[in-house]
């Protein structure tokens, strides 16, 4: 829950965007890789950071499975669960791009409403929704956590693709397709999009 703080007011420093544009080479922003689980959003998002970081950009993953094993810890994957889980990695980003850094955050994220709050607190002109598509069949197949299965028989409740709801991007900045693109197209395909709205070239 968002609350109104009555007696706290923010306090802004005077370094501008382009300030830290011009030090680090590129203006912060977050990729928010949305998709089934298995749909390689992970993958990609920790191929980019490699990219990223050997061209000297300092960046970092949020991965679901990662930050369930700390920051949102406490939430499991009922709906609300959920919303809470994208609000605090939001949150995170949010700050981690305030610090200057690329963020690359990869959560299911199933609903769209969801993704439009994590848009609007992250900041619409530096957030990038990156839809990770593969049908719920392919991920089934390729099920690398062995996870479907479970779901199949009912061990796991609530999964996404199979017991519980995925509502795919209608607009999202990029559409990488892990069916037909390899992973290196994958990474080529944001890298291009970063290149041409958030690298700084001139360093
Ligand atoms: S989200 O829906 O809240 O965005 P998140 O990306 O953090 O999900 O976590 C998804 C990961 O949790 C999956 O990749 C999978 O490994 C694991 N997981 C465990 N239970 C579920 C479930 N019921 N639905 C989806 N993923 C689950």
């Amino acid at each position: 829950m968002e609350r109104v703080q009555p007696f706290i007011q923010r306090f802004n420093g005077t370094i501008t965007g382009r300030d830290r544009a011009a030090m680090l080479g590129h203006k912060p922003v977050t990729v928010w890789l949305t998709g089934l689980s298995g749909a390689g959003k992970s993958t990609i998002a920790f191929r980019l950071e490699r990219e990223l970081m050997s061209m000297g950009h300092a960046c970092y993953v949020l991965d679901g499975d990662n930050v369930r094993h700390g920051l949102t810890s406490d939430l499991g994957f009922s709906k609300e669960d959920r919303r809470e889980n994208i609000r605090r990695v939001a949150h995170v980003a949010r700050l981690m791009n305030d610090a200057g850094l690329i963020v690359i955050a990869a959560l299911i994220s199933p609903m769209r409403e969801d993704r439009d709050m994590a848009r609007a607190i992250v900041g619409n002109d530096s957030f990038v929704e990156t839809y990770v598509s593969a049908s719920a069949n392919d991920c089934a197949r390729r099920d690398p956590k062995g996870l479907y299965a479970k779901a199949q028989a009912g061990v796991i409740t609530s999964f996404t693709g199979v017991s519980a709801p995925y509502e795919a991007p209608v607009n999202p900045e990029l559409l990488i397709d892990t069916a037909a693109q390899t992973e290196e197209s994958s990474v080529s395909c944001v890298l291009d999009h970063l290149r041409e709205r958030f690298l700084v070239l001139q360093r």
